[in-house]
């Protein structure tokens, strides 16, 4: 069997970094013929789902390139596609896929050569990861469903918003003079993600087949307290319901499914 050669898709910013990529073809650097691009106007246009969906089709990396931070054409674009990265980075963390098959990274119009090496560079690590648990005919399931879980979870508004707002939440204070310091937000946003991946992942569990607290807590591996409390605050939004009482025990049914 020869050498494992990972599929590793390229999400590149129209104005820099297609460019670059462009440049270094043009000027007959070489680089690995792994990369498959996909252009998309501004690196801050990427929806945080469609790297996911991308990795549930079993690609083995992928790498997103912007301009570099203050030469985004639209003005800011490459620093919300930082927020969302940070984000999204956070969830595949919780997924079980490594987090180093996906990497942002910024390269400008004349940086054929840089181009050329961040993608040999991400080519070699990803070469050395081996081949997407996600990829062939037998992916793993249970990464698969979670990620499944991140991809709804990340389509959710309440961390779209929290993504969002991160810029005046850090920089500008609030109606009380308050700002919220970096490593808060840092913080609210690990709590955040982590509490709404695992409700899309008890929503998705329980969508055909209804669960109580004790068998959830013992598929995700959590205290029942824990996945208790996850339960009063997901009826709470509607996410999911009581199912039927089955002797003393409550059993729970998903409503809604991102
Ligand atoms: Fe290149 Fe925004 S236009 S990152």
């Amino acid at each position: 069997m020869g050498e494992f050669e990972p599929k590793i898709i390229g999400f590149l910013c129209n104005w820099c970094s297609y460019a670059g990529a462009d440049l270094a073809g043009v000027s007959r650097i070489q680089y690995p013929p792994n990369i498959r691009v996909v252009r998309v106007m501004c690196s801050g246009r990427l929806d945080p789902i469609i790297p996911l969906e991308v990795f549930m089709k079993g690609a083995d990396g992928i790498l997103i390139l912007g301009c570099h931070p203050g030469d985004c054409h639209y003005v800011e674009g490459n620093l919300y596609a930082e927020r969302k990265i940070k984000m999204l980075k956070k969830l595949v963390a919780l997924t079980g896929l490594e987090l180093d098959r996906l990497k942002l990274d910024w390269v400008s119009a004349s940086e054929g050569q840089r181009f050329a090496q961040i993608v040999t560079e991400f080519t070699e690590q990803i070469k050395k990861l081996g081949p997407s648990p996600l990829s062939g005919k037998t992916p793993d399931q249970k990464i698969l469903e979670n990620i499944q879980a991140a991809k709804n979870a990340a389509s959710d508004f309440r961390l779209r918003v929290l993504v969002g707002r991160e810029r005046e939440l850090t920089e500008k204070k609030n109606v009380y003079g308050e700002k919220i310091s970096q490593e808060e937000f840092d913080s609210l946003l690990d709590e955040v993600v982590t509490a709404e991946f695992i409700r899309h992942k008890f929503c998705l569990l329980t969508k055909d087949k209804p669960f109580s607290v004790k068998e959830l807590a013992k598929v995700v591996n959590m205290k029942p307290g824990t996945v208790l409390r996850h339960i009063v605050n997901m009826r709470r939004k509607g996410m999911i319901a009581l199912d039927r009482v089955e002797g003393t025990t409550p059993l729970y049914k998903a409503l809604e499914i991102g």
